[in-house]
């Protein structure tokens, strides 16, 4: 699998993920509703940890671009990361609703995000260290495993 792929089908597998928070939400299957959460929610700090400590030095060392993109993406996991903490409060205090109406919020960031990241950050990461995926790939498998 290429870098792209990679990273794309992870961002596909956290959509997946959060689509069935929503769906067990509106279901009222609360239990289930926050195991899938708590799946969610390591499965997007993985997917950060792998960006900002395998792939973003990889892309800014090659090219000399620490003040670029990868900053820009850098920050908006800053952002994304102080939404995902406030649906953490929401969903240790039984607000399922209150989870899934940040969640609004937090998909539109994530939506125009991975928009910039799978349009122009991969392609630019593949063209500058996809000749490094193989050692990158396994760095990236080491961050730690999916979340079960
Ligand atoms: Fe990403």
């Amino acid at each position: 699998m290429s870098l792209i792929d990679y990273f794309t089908e992870d961002h596909h597998a956290c959509d997946e993920t959060w689509a069935e928070v929503e769906r067990l939400v509106d279901e009222g299957q609360a239990a289930a509703a926050t195991a899938a959460w708590a799946r969610f929610f390591g499965e997007m700090e993985r997917h950060f940890t792998m960006e900002e400590t395998v792939l973003f030095p990889a892309f800014e060392e090659a090219t000399g671009m620490a003040g670029g993109p990868t900053q820009v993406m850098r920050m908006e996991h800053q952002q994304m990361r102080g939404l995902l903490e406030q649906m953490n409060g929401a969903a240790a205090s039984g607000d399922l609703a209150g989870l899934v109406e940040l969640g609004d919020t937090l998909l539109m960031i994530i939506q125009q995000h991975n928009k910039k990241e799978e349009g122009m950050l991969y392609p630019m990461c593949e063209a500058h260290v996809g000749d490094s995926w193989d050692s990158m790939h396994a760095a990236c498998e080491a961050v730690g495993p999916k979340p079960a």
